[in-house]
């Protein structure tokens, strides 16, 4: 008899604990999903023109593009009024100036996408 209560306590046990792991995957896949906005979610398209008006000024955000890709860099510090370290502004495409950069392309990887360059 408390073999038998024994066993079903320990299925119960496994039971919450496959219940638990499902749901804590599923949470990380939220957060991936949040992260870079980069999955199926439709991106928008800039022309420069088009992107030369989020320059980080008057209260626009500010986006800057890398190899085609659209980062938000509005709330970047470092980027604080869409001017950068006196080397680059926001609204244009900055692929030149990253490679001259002292930190590389790295930096892109904690940016969200916003959308791709025409
Ligand atoms: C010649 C061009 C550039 C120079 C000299 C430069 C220089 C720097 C320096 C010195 C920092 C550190 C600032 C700090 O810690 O307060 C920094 C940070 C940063 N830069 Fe640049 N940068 C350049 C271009 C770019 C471009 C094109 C991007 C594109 C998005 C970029 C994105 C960032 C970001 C996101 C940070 C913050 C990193 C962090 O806080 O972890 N930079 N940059």
């Amino acid at each position: 008899m408390k073999k038998t209560r024994l066993i079903m306590i320990s299925f119960v046990l496994f039971g919450l604990l496959m219940a638990g792991c499902a749901s804590s995957n599923s949470n990380n896949n939220n957060n991936n999903n949040n992260n870079n906005n980069n999955n199926q979610e439709e991106l928008r398209e800039f022309t420069l023109e088009e992107l030369a008006q989020y320059n980080g000024k008057d209260g626009n955000p500010a986006y800057v593009a890398v190899n085609g890709k659209v980062y938000d860099v509005t709330d970047v510090p470092a980027w604080r009024g869409g001017s950068h370290q006196g080397a680059v502004v926001a609204g244009i495409d900055a692929t030149e100036f990253i490679s001259k950069s002292p930190h590389g392309t790295s930096v892109l990887n904690g940016l969200k996408i916003v959308g791709t360059l025409k």
